[in-house]
């Protein structure tokens, strides 16, 4: 395990039920989008890497595909075994998967490759259990982000935020890749799979200000775990800067529709 791998346990552990109730509404806009570049249908057998609550695997198995999940974090998988009670759901990590080689059609992983030490590792892991003519496609977040996703970085910033020291600042530079197209295309190539494109999907969430800020207020995810970790004071200073930089995204019925972007990347073994 690298030192970001460890970060990440930390930052996932018993988050379930917030990123459930937050985050998870986000990551669920690619979902159809990435079940087709796999190819997953009627009888596929699919593997959800990362599953979290299960909603990827809960959307395949309203495919008809067979589904199994898995992921690192038991309350994650608590949650997935209640979404998507017909899949097996399991826990395993990358970069090793419990699954013999070319064990699946497709293999898919929404928003996880992010969350992973050694990308390139975890993407060969992911081409080595889909069977040769098979699918494999991931999501990650775009970088430069779009406005709505830099809101908590900058209310974070605005607030005056120091990073812990359990908290790892980021990969290893050698395992890091450009989160654009050509750099996540390149990552899948170089992990040996073929065909491999990537392209940009652009869409607003809408959340209201107490849900956007139920995630870094209850720990989810890094910037969740850096809130969480300041002083009460430095705590109040970035939610007055959320509140301050929110209204840039506020709507008339007083949602907020947030910008964001993701690259979606296939490749076929
Ligand atoms: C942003 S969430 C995405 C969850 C889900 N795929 C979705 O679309 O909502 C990231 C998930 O990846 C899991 N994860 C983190 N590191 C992982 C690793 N090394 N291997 C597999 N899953 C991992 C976390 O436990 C968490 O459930």
């Amino acid at each position: 395990m690298t030192v970001f791998d460890e970060s990440e346990r930390l930052v996932w552990a018993g988050r379930g039920e917030v990123y459930a109730a937050s985050f998870a509404k986000l990551c669920a806009y690619p979902v159809g989008e990435l079940l087709d570049a796999a190819g997953v249908g009627e009888g596929t057998r699919v593997l959800d890497v990362g599953t979290g609550p299960g909603t990827v695997a809960a959307a395949a198995v309203a495919r008809g595909a067979r589904v199994t999940a898995v992921d690192p974090e038991p309350s994650m998988l608590a949650l997935a075994a209640r979404t998507a009670p017909e899949a097996e759901v399991r826990k395993a990590m990358l970069p090793e998967l419990p699954f013999v080689e070319g064990e699946f059609d497709a293999v898919v992983a929404n928003f996880v490759l992010n969350h992973v030490g050694r990308p390139r590792a975890a993407l060969g892991e992911l081409r080595r259990v889909v069977r040769v003519g098979g699918r494999v496609a991931v999501t990650v977040w775009a970088k430069p982000p779009a406005a709505g996703q830099a809101l908590l970085g900058r209310a974070i910033a605005g607030g005056g935020a120091v990073r812990p020291p359990h908290l790892a600042p980021g990969l290893d530079p050698d395992e890091d890749f450009p989160r654009d197209e050509a750099g996540l295309g390149a990552l899948l190539a170089a992990a040996g799979l073929g065909d491999a494109a990537c392209g940009t999907l652009r869409w607003d969430h809408r959340a209201s200000p107490e849900e956007w800020w139920s995630a870094p207020a209850g720990g989810v995810a890094s910037s969740g775990q850096l809130v969480r970790a300041q002083t009460p004071a430095v705590r109040a200073a970035i939610k007055r800067s959320f509140d301050d930089f929110s209204a840039a995204f506020t709507e008339p019925d007083g949602m907020l529709r947030l910008p964001h972007a993701a690259l979606l990347a296939h490749g076929r073994r």
